[in-house]
């Protein structure tokens, strides 16, 4: 049997605006992961996924079911014949949360099908085929989570440009927290469209200014300014909140967390429930995820990014 797993993610600047050509920040979360097993099977492949309640042979799932799509693009990629298999997927990257769930289990699959199969696929070709699963999830996705997953590191990342990352002059303090809430990215990326379409003056100027943001946030990871990089945080969480993609839950627990010394917070990825990021002083970390849970968060994790 083997084993292979892909990450979390979070995006740290520049989610929705992406999806038009702005910039974002994305960093992996190796805390949370998906895990992948694959042994030799007796008939078929069978995949159990029991987050998703999926229990079933491959041939019975839709064409258009994204657990489906990697393993049969693989397949296509690599010009092996399917043998059968007994696949296994596990997770502790809650779902439809901003943590890159999808894009983790079609990355790991993919890890975990070339390692039984004792063939070298790229990040690149791995990348490739996350994304079409991706669209299968998100609609009209920008491709980051994908490429920040598959990649396993830090990017700066614009649509359909050489990817791009970047040095992190001091290493700062991100804790993670879950409003148990979880919301369809497709349907946020759907609504921003439809705001965008009907009021391309306003919302476009939003969309821009998120832009902006995240280029000071580069600027301000690979100098160390830890002070303005909070700042931009809440600059990127107000430019979303007018996209309407904050969430009751979510203006809850970033409150909370500026309420008891976060430099800043905003919530991360699709938004509408799912979760947010607050970035902290070590000093503050144990008293703000204490905050956190007391305020209904239902999960809160620490992360350094380096
Ligand atoms: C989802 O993690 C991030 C969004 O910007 C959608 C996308 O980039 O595809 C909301």
């Amino acid at each position: 049997m083997i084993t292979a797993s892909a990450s979390g993610k979070i995006i740290l600047f520049g989610e929705h605006a992406v999806v038009y050509g702005q910039p974002a920040i994305a960093v992996p979360v190796e805390q949370v992961a998906t895990t992948v097993q694959i042994e030799q099977g007796t008939k078929g492949i069978w995949i159990d996924a029991p987050g998703i309640s999926l229990s079933a042979d491959l041939s019975t799932l839709a064409a258009t079911h994204p657990i489906k799509k990697v393993i049969l693009d693989f397949f296509g990629l690599t010009n092996i014949p399917q043998t059968p298999l007994k696949i296994q997927v596990t997770s502790t990257i809650p779902i439809a949360s901003g943590l890159g769930s999808g894009a983790a289990v079609s990355v790991a699959l993919l890890r975990g099908l070339s390692l039984f199969y004792k063939i070298t696929i790229t990040a690149e070709q791995i990348n490739a085929i996350a994304f079409e699963a991706e669209k299968i999830h998100h609609g009209t996705p920008s491709g980051i989570d994908n490429t920040v997953i598959a990649f396993s590191r830090p990017v700066y990342y614009i649509k359909n440009q050489r990817l791009e990352t970047f040095t992190v002059r001091r290493p700062f303090h991100i804790l993670i927290a879950d409003t148990g809430i979880s919301a369809l990215t497709k349907v946020a990326v759907g609504d921003v469209r439809a705001l965008v379409e009907r009021d391309p003056l306003v919302y476009g100027n939003w969309i821009e200014q998120i832009g902006q943001i995240v280029s000071s946030a580069k600027m301000c990871i690979e100098n160390g300014e830890l002070i303005e990089l909070g700042s931009l945080m809440t600059q990127n969480q107000t430019a979303l909140s007018h996209l309407t993609v904050s969430s009751p839950e979510l203006d809850t627990l970033i409150t909370t967390a500026m309420t008891h010394g976060a430099l800043g917070a905003k919530l991360s990825g699709g938004g509408r429930g799912g979760n947010c990021i607050a970035l902290v002083d070590e000093s503050s970390i144990e008293k703000v995820t204490a905050e956190l849970l007391k305020a209904g968060a239902k999960n809160v994790v620490h992360t350094l990014i380096t």
